[in-house]
């Protein structure tokens, strides 16, 4: 859980790409600490999935860092302990949003057939969640499928009056109503190549407006 009035870390204790240091405000959450949180993640799914097939849905492009991660994690845990599970990989590509503002309109852009999930156990695996409208319209599709079993673990949840209410399974942390770039997360695809979550300044949502 990271305060509203959190400030983060300044950006000079650690390293970020020189092509970003003036759009940022601060560093909120260290790459080291993202894994670290991911790793415990991993061990909660398996010990609640685990014994059945896992097919794990990447929500692209935000998750694709945080899936990765998960994924090796995972991986890890299976290959130390006697109870371990299957794991297929598959990729859907949503998209809400447009500068800084979550719209309307969900769109799927890609990603295979959702009804090859019928039957399986299913861990969608997103970015962040804010408003819960992309992941709801993202269920209420796959629930049309009917898989046996559907999880959904997102690294970051966002506290604000915007939320329809809805809770991941599994989240990483809980964060102030701020917009987050890094980790794989975007302002209008930039930012995706820092390796930390980092607070997006007022400026840079200027000067990477489309
Ligand atoms: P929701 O439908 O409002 O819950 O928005 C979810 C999607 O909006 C996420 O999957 C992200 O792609 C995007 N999003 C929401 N907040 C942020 C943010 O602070 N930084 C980057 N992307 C965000
Ligand atoms: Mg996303």
């Amino acid at each position: 859980m990271i305060a509203d009035d959190s400030k983060g870390h300044e950006l000079s204790l650690f390293c970020v790409p020189k092509h970003y240091e003036e759009d940022l405000d601060s560093v909120i959450i260290p790459n080291g600490l993202i894994k670290d949180r991911t790793e415990r993640l991993a061990r909660d799914i398996v010990r609640d999935m685990g014994g059945h097939h896992i097919v794990a849905l990447c929500v692209l492009k935000g998750g694709y860092k945080f899936f990765a991660d998960l994924m090796d994690y995972i991986k890890t845990l299976n290959r130390n302990i006697d109870k371990s599970v299957p794991l297929t990989v598959d990729f859907i590509r949503l998209k809400s949003y447009s500068n800084d503002q979550s719209t309307n309109c969900v769109k799927v852009i890609g990603g295979d057939e959702l009804s090859a999930l019928t039957g399986k156990n299913v861990l969608i695996v997103e970015d962040i969640v804010e408003t819960g409208r992309t992941m709801e319209t993202l269920l209420k599709l796959l629930n049309e499928c009917h898989p046996k079993m559907v999880k959904v673990v997102s690294l970051l949840v966002k506290r604000t009056p915007r939320s329809s209410g809805y809770r991941p399974d599994y989240i990483g942390f809980e964060v102030p109503d701020k917009f987050l770039v890094g980790y794989a997360l975007d302002y209008n695809e930039y930012f995706r190549d820092l390796s930390h979550i980092c607070i997006l300044s007022d400026s840079a949502k200027e000067k990477y407006k489309v």
